[in-house]
């Protein structure tokens, strides 16, 4: 389906980020495995995908992995893990063709070795694309983020590479992994939760968030340009007051 010609092209957020949640209980609705949900989000990350990129957004995050998810039955993990590896490759032409770049964000060295390299190659390999960035969250929590960051930051200190007293925003969001990328102006929650997991703290601090009951295998591109027709509606205030932004 393509974007409707009433869609307002106009102030789309360059970054969108998506904390895809519900494929459990959308395998439970259908009487299967929680396995299976896994395997139908991967319809919805393609149709989100190409109608981020149809709108015209910049980066798209996806909330794929969360450090606390390492904590789920392994045989759970070890079905995503595989997940992760036959999409990623299964997707690369995909991503060529509609000018995708891939990135990935977390702790990437704790992801299973083929997985990392079928990661590398990936990313390696839609390196040239110009159109969107997708934005792969694994293995990632922003508490994490924000220690490994102040570690380095503080490593840098020492030997001499940094001076503490120059430290402000612009300097610390150099040592995060999103450092090339924008804060999101819009993070979706789908399934019905109203929490943010762990993903992106720092980032989210004057995010708009939208939240939906559509569990994450029925989440399409019509919905994403629903949450963004809501998000052109709302007035970002920045701490400032109504009349100042006229
Ligand atoms: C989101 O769906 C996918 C991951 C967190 C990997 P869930 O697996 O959390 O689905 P629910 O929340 O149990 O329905
Ligand atoms: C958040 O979903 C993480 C991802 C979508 C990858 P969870 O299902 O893990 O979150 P909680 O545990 O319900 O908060
Ligand atoms: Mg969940």
């Amino acid at each position: 389906m393509p974007i409707p010609s009433h869609f307002n092209s106009e102030n789309v957020p360059q970054h969108i980020a998506i904390i895809m949640d519900g494929n459990g209980r959308w395998a439970k609705q259908n009487g299967k495995a929680r396995v299976f949900g896994h395997k139908s989000g991967v319809k919805s990350v393609r149709s989100v995908s190409e109608g981020a990129a149809e709108a015209g957004v910049k980066y798209l995050t996806l909330y794929a992995f969360s450090t606390e998810n390492w904590n789920r039955p392994k045989a759970e993990v070890t079905a995503l893990m595989q997940l992760l590896v036959s999409t990623i490759s299964r997707e690369t032409k995909t991503l060529n063709k509609n000018n995708i770049r891939l990135a990935a964000i977390g702790d990437l060295g704790s992801l299973p070795r083929n997985c990392q390299s079928e990661l590398e190659k990936a990313i390696e390999n839609t390196s040239s694309n110009t159109g969107m960035t997708l934005v792969l969250a694994l293995s990632y929590s922003s508490r994490w983020e924000i220690l490994a960051a102040i570690k380095s930051l503080l490593n840098d200190v020492k030997s001499g590479t940094l001076d503490a007293a120059t430290l402000n925003e612009t300097v610390f969001n150099n040592y995060l992994c999103t450092k090339n990328i924008p804060d999101p102006e819009l993070i979706i929650r789908t399934s019905g939760e109203h929490r943010i997991s762990n993903f992106l703290l720092w980032q989210a601090a004057y995010s708009e968030f939208y939240f939906t009951d559509i569990l994450w295998p029925d989440f399409r591109k019509e919905n994403l340009w629903d949450a963004v027709t809501d998000f052109q509606n709302r007035e970002r205030r920045f701490g400032k007051t109504s009349e100042q932004l006229k």
